[in-house]
């Protein structure tokens, strides 16, 4: 699989200065760069140089996603690849992003930007790489070792889906119904997890969440605790999904953008079947204790 992952994630943020210091202190990043228009942040356990960007905007959201591929000329056989299916690409040049290669950018049917990258400087996760300690000392609020997913909204899902799937290779592991005929979201992957990306009916260009990992149920449950020290809007949890099988809590950054941290799930394959969930058993696909979403949940997007 040339794509080895979600890279990075680039995120409009209003609400400048707060923003900055949830990101570093209460969800707990590590800031790596940054010039005017934008912080560049890690989580501690990644190698690159980022995996958020903070961009100073005039309203919330997501600038763009974008997946690290395995080697330099995978750019130009996906380049090709998108050109195919009737995609248009453009390359964005080497440094555009502080410590990054050249990029191709092009957009989903869901409207969102994407970009595929190769090149990225690697700093390392604080650790030595002989006789390495478990984690560095350091680490601020939920410390994240990692960004998972991210689910984006459009309204044509069905299109992000069958791109992602037919130019890329991705896999879907689950699937929402509205009806017996008709999808409300997939979750799609590429990797070894339930999900790298997933997408939902709803507002065009729109995110839903930034998902990022914690090792386990009772970091998910610590998290809760963070959110209430620091007064940060909780939206939901901490929950179980149905879908993935996650423990998790959803809550807003100062600017309005919902963040996730998930714990566990399953472990996938390419031959992983699919699992659907039917129009009325969303709720518990979602929330499956109280099997309710909630309307802040399913109706609020950036
Ligand atoms: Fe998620």
């Amino acid at each position: 699989m040339p794509i080895m992952r979600l890279g990075h994630v680039q995120l409009r943020v209003p609400n400048w200065e707060a923003s900055v210091d949830y990101y570093k202190n209460v969800l707990g990043l590590i800031e790596t760069a940054r010039d005017e228009k934008h912080v560049y942040l890690k989580a501690w356990d990644e190698y690159d140089h980022h995996s958020v960007i903070l961009e100073k905007a005039d309203s919330a959201g997501l600038e763009h996603l974008a997946f690290k591929v395995r080697y330099k000329e995978d750019l130009d056989m996906y380049e090709q690849k998108l050109q195919d299916y009737g995609v248009v690409t453009e390359r964005i040049a080497a440094g555009t992003r502080i410590a990054e290669g050249e990029a191709v950018r092009f957009q989903l049917p869901t409207k969102q930007y994407v970009e595929l990258y190769h090149e990225i400087e690697q700093i390392g996760n604080g650790l030595p790489r002989e006789n390495p300690a478990p984690w560095p000392d350091g680490l601020k609020g939920m410390a994240p070792p990692r960004l998972d997913h991210l689910l984006i909204s459009g309204e044509d899902v069905e299109g992000t889906t069958k791109l992602m799937m037919e130019v890329f290779d991705f896999c879907m592991a689950e699937r929402a119904m509205m009806d017996e005929e008709n999808v409300l979201a997939t979750w799609l992957f590429v990797t070894n997890t339930p999900h790298d990306l997933a997408i939902i009916k709803g507002p065009d260009a729109g995110v839903h969440h930034i998902g990022f990992y914690l090792d386990n149920w009772n970091d998910v449950l610590k998290a809760a605790d963070i959110i209430g020290k620091n007064n940060v809007p909780l939206d939901k949890g901490p929950v179980r999904h149905g879908i993935t099988r996650g423990t998790t809590i959803y809550f807003f950054d100062p600017s309005g953008n919902r963040n996730e941290v998930y714990a566990n799930g399953y472990i996938t394959y390419p031959d992983f079947p699919t699992i659907t969930w039917t129009a009325e058993k969303v709720g518990e696909g979602i929330s499956f204790f109280d099997k309710d979403a909630g309307e802040r949940f399913t109706t609020v997007f950036s």
